[in-house]
């Protein structure tokens, strides 16, 4: 699904209010916050989808990866995950699923977290993910929205894995191109967000399905700011470019160009392979974070030597336009 078709499926439907409900459904973000007591809340999240990758190992650890994603943009440590599976038993050998939860197993073990179930269809279609529960302090996590004006954002993973996807279900991606954005997808957020939690952060979210200018967009919040990009300095993925230019792009990456291109300015100067790149839907993204210019340096430094090394500054929060994305 698109951008937007969640609320309309949404609009008009009564939901449910609490007085403990700390993030919820009517303001989108990564994962819902529910508080339990008053050191310490609940953060949750669910994610799953077809495989983006031939082997079935790797599209394990990034379907898990992506799922964890969302605790960590919350500037949340996460804990339990459950398993969530649709598989074609009668068509797919039992060996394949194996080797996607084996996939799953191993980033949660490296994330730290423990598998405490999970519940399997049989469905015509492959799907995997994970949902994800994770702790953070009531007064201490992180939205997308309260960046403020003077603000860098900082983006810790390239862009294009999309593209690159698209061109490699189209035959037509070279094999290095492939490995680049499965190793990119592969790694968790951990190592970030353990970085962010060092410094002042006003605002944090992944870059998934949206695309960058579509998380950008929900960064914007009620529209009290601006964001100039330096498109410049935004990472990208080797092969990327290539593949754009040659209209391998995704369906989800042209509906993410609709629905956000009002909100931004400044397209006329780029080639459109660049702006598709920009709108490119991606899986298990990096981190978008706000934060001072003062600990925007410190953030990059501390990034660079966990190995967090493709981190840029790729944006500035500006007082004007309000409400609007700047490509500069
Ligand atoms: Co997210
Ligand atoms: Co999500
Ligand atoms: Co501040």
């Amino acid at each position: 699904m698109g951008p937007g078709d969640l609320d309309q499926a949404l609009c008009g439907l009564q939901l449910v209010s609490h007085p403990n409900l700390l993030v919820g459904i009517e303001h989108p973000d990564d994962a819902g916050v529910y508080k339990v007591s008053d050191d310490l809340a609940l953060v949750q999240t669910v994610d799953f989808f077809t495989p983006i990758v031939d082997d079935p190992y790797t599209f394990g650890r990034i379907a898990a990866a992506n799922a964890l994603s969302d605790i960590y943009a919350m500037g949340a440590i996460p804990i339990t995950a459950m398993n969530l599976v649709a598989f074609p038993i009668q068509s797919m050998g039992i060996e394949i699923l194996r080797e996607i939860l084996r996939g799953g197993l191993d980033t949660m073990r490296e994330a730290e977290v423990v598998l405490i179930g999970g519940h399997s269809i049989e469905d015509n279609e492959l799907k995997y993910g994970l949902a994800v529960t994770g702790l953070v302090h009531p007064d201490s996590f992180l939205t997308n929205t309260g960046a403020q004006i003077g603000d860098r954002i900082i983006l810790t993973k390239p862009l294009g894995t999309g593209i690159i996807n698209t061109a490699q279900k189209g035959g037509l991606a070279a094999p290095e191109a492939v490995q680049g954005a499965a190793d990119v997808m592969t790694v968790l957020n951990r190592k970030a967000a353990e970085v962010m939690r060092g410094f002042h952060v006003h605002a944090c979210t992944d870059v998934t399905g949206f695309g960058l200018l579509g998380h950008l967009s929900e960064m914007l919040g009620e529209g009290e700011i601006g964001i100039k990009v330096f498109v410049d300095a935004v990472p990208i993925l080797p092969g990327t470019e290539e593949y754009a230019g040659m209209g391998l792009v995704p369906g989800g990456t042209h509906r993410n160009r609709e629905f956000y291109a009002p909100k931004v300015q400044g397209g006329k100067g780029f080639s459109p392979a660049l702006l598709d790149i920009l709108y490119d839907s991606q899986t298990s993204g990096g981190l978008l974070i706000a934060t001072t210019k003062k600990d925007a340096d410190g953030i990059l430094r501390f990034l660079q030597e966990v190995g967090v090394e493709d981190a840029c500054i790729i944006a500035e929060v500006v007082a004007k336009p309000k409400g609007k994305i700047v490509l500069a």
